[in-house]
């Protein structure tokens, strides 16, 4: 399968990768052809790659790192849980229901288990359609890139349930902010922007005294914009006056949103997010954490086109576990343009002189 921009589908492909809700349910089955009203409707949802077959990776299978069931568990809870919230009048002061804490609970357990069964490198985290409600996918994402960096950086299970659900709820608070400010498409005023940083307390008051929640996951909603050289908010607060769990989870929050297409800008690549990251590496993240990060995701997305400083051009087959910056590319155009008489990997771990120069732009 290969990934490539939605504007470059063309009725009769098929689909490699099942599209989700923001609920989880599977919107579009893999193995589907696309027809012109399909690709329209998929265009409007705001997504702006379609994995489909390709011949020459016919043989590509992308593993993501949980499971349909799990997402679908993660989301539902997500869901389920924040809208509930929303139709509560009692602001801040409104509370998860026990069975709410204990779907996420399970939620959480199923993305444990996922990411430390699966040992690859994080795929993109990217098809499921929520230009409207981007909020509970961004959730899930940011719990899933959170746990993975938190075991990359050897926390401990304990330690890693505080951080993940910390991360699942980090923008609870979010929920109190008046919708039209909230998924506002124009730039925000001043006044408005102090509205929307109020969601980082919102959600600790909540949380804090939530039971089942512990004060650490509550922290995770208060600092996780909190920046290491102190221009974060809402306390400014510096270096390790911010949480282990509030640092590492703004790495992924980060990433997330970058890679994601919002109203305003479309996504960026993860090697184009990544950049951001080592840009902001000791001053708003912590720069052993964005390093972690780099190792635990896949920098090049299986499934992408790359050209070469051979001048060849290739797909991405695979990664190396550990230097995903040089994954496996098979190579399917010699460099004058024409396709290749056979088709040839090469591993980029081991081919030290050859690297990416370029990345098909898939937006
Ligand atoms: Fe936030």
């Amino acid at each position: 399968m290969r990934l490539i921009a939605t504007t470059k589908c063309e009725p009769g492909m098929i689909l490699a990768k099942a599209l989700y809700t923001e609920t989880g349910s599977v919107l579009l089955a893999k193995d589907v052809e696309l027809t012109g009203s399909l690709l329209k409707r998929i265009k409007q949802l705001g997504i702006d790659t379609l994995y489909i077959r390709d011949k020459a990776t016919e043989d590509i299978i992308i593993g993501d790192p949980i499971s349909d069931e799990t997402r679908r568990v993660v989301l539902h809870a997500i869901y389920d849980s924040f809208t509930t919230l929303v139709r509560s009048d009692k602001k801040w002061k409104a509370r998860l229901s026990p069975t709410h804490v204990n779907s996420f609970r399970q939620a959480f357990e199923g993305i444990l288990q996922d990411l430390k069964t699966n040992k690859n490198a994080i795929n993109l985290l990217t098809n499921i359609c929520t230009y409207d409600h981007y909020i509970y996918a961004h959730s899930m994402n940011v719990a899933v890139y959170s746990t993975a960096l938190g075991i990359q950086q050897g926390l401990n299970d304990k330690e890693l349930v505080e951080l993940g659900m910390g991360a699942m709820l980090h923008d609870i608070g979010k929920m109190l902010i008046p919708s039209e400010i909230l998924h506002k498409e124009d730039r925000l005023t001043e006044e408005e922007y102090e509205v929307i940083k109020r969601h980082t307390e919102y959600g600790f008051e909540m949380l804090r005294a939530q039971e089942g929640i512990s004060l650490l996951s509550a922290h995770c909603a208060f600092q996780h914009h909190e920046k290491i050289d102190g221009t974060g908010y809402p306390r400014q607060l510096k270096g390790e006056e911010i949480h282990k769990y509030a640092r590492l989870m703004a790495v992924g929050d980060v990433f997330d949103a970058l890679t994601t297409h919002r109203v305003y800008r479309k996504a960026m690549l993860p090697h184009e997010a990544m950049e951001i990251l080592y840009g902001g590496a000791g001053k708003h993240f912590e720069s052993s954490f964005v390093e972690g990060f780099g190792k635990t995701i896949a920098i090049y997305p299986i499934g992408i086109t790359v050209t070469l400083n051979t001048g060849e051009t290739g797909v991405v087959v695979d990664y190396n576990r550990h230097l995903s910056s040089r994954p496996i590319v098979r190579i399917i155009k010699n460099p004058d343009g024409t396709d290749v008489e056979e088709l040839y990997e090469i591993d980029l771990s081991k081919a030290l002189t050859a690297f990416i120069v370029n990345c098909e732009s898939i937006i």
